[in-house]
């Protein structure tokens, strides 16, 4: 139980509706923590690379057809296929900043009308988050950015009612930032919520399963 020899490293999530930024800031959260000399590796849900994660890209380009229940376990087994790789990485000491994990699982299906506690059961037993960031955006203000409506779920109504679902998942590891303000602001608000992971997860704080 060497903390020092082998402190590991932090789970820290982003969720948020499409379009709200997340992606950038994990890729601009990424760079500032390799300048920093962390050893940490950006990730993101669904994992398309995998033969699960090409069924989902299909789903969500509108080229196959799948039951609502059927996509749901199949976005939750693409997690699973990742998760001894993903402790052994965080055992090792590496932080893994994830674009999206189980609550984009969640609240996307409830969105659909699937009971809620239906959803979060497959995700029980993942690796549950040392923080999980909500970038807040209004959904019509995502709306207006770049790109949306290419994919399955990026419709306006659609996504004012993901937005209900996330805000009802809500528990003590999420930190809520405000999207709307500033790149540069949220991107400050980001690295102190990652560097204040990283220091509790050195200092000894336990990994932990979903759904605590
Ligand atoms: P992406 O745009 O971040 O790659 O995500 C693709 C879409 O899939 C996005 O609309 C959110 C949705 N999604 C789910 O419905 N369930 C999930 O478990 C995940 C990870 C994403």
């Amino acid at each position: 139980n060497d903390i020092r020899g082998c402190s590991r490293g932090s789970l820290i999530v982003l969720e948020g509706l499409d379009r709200s930024g997340k992606t950038s800031q994990c890729g601009n959260l990424l760079a500032y923590l390799q300048g920093k000399g962390f050893s940490v590796e950006a990730w993101q849900f669904p994992d398309r690379s995998t033969s699960v994660g090409k069924m989902i890209s299909a789903y969500l380009a509108n080229e196959s057809q799948l039951d609502d229940r059927t996509i749901h376990l199949l976005f939750s087994a693409n997690r699973w296929e990742k998760r001894a790789l993903m402790e052994n990485k965080l055992k090792s000491g590496t932080t893994l900043i994830v674009d999206r994990y189980s609550y984009s699982g969640v609240a996307f299906s409830a969105a659909k009308g699937l009971n809620i506690e239906w959803c979060k059961a497959p995700e029980v037993g993942l690796i549950a988050p040392d923080v999980v960031v909500y970038l807040d955006v209004p959904p019509e203000k995502a709306a207006e950015r770049g790109g949306y409506g290419l994919e399955k779920y990026e419709q306006l109504d659609f996504q004012g009612k993901v937005a209900e679902h996330y805000h009802n998942l809500l528990d003590s590891s999420w930190e809520i930032v405000d999207g709307s303000q500033s790149i540069e602001s949220v991107e400050r608000q980001l690295k102190d919520l990652a560097m204040h992971s990283i220091l509790t997860c050195q200092r000894g704080k336990p990994l932990t399963n979903l759904w605590s």
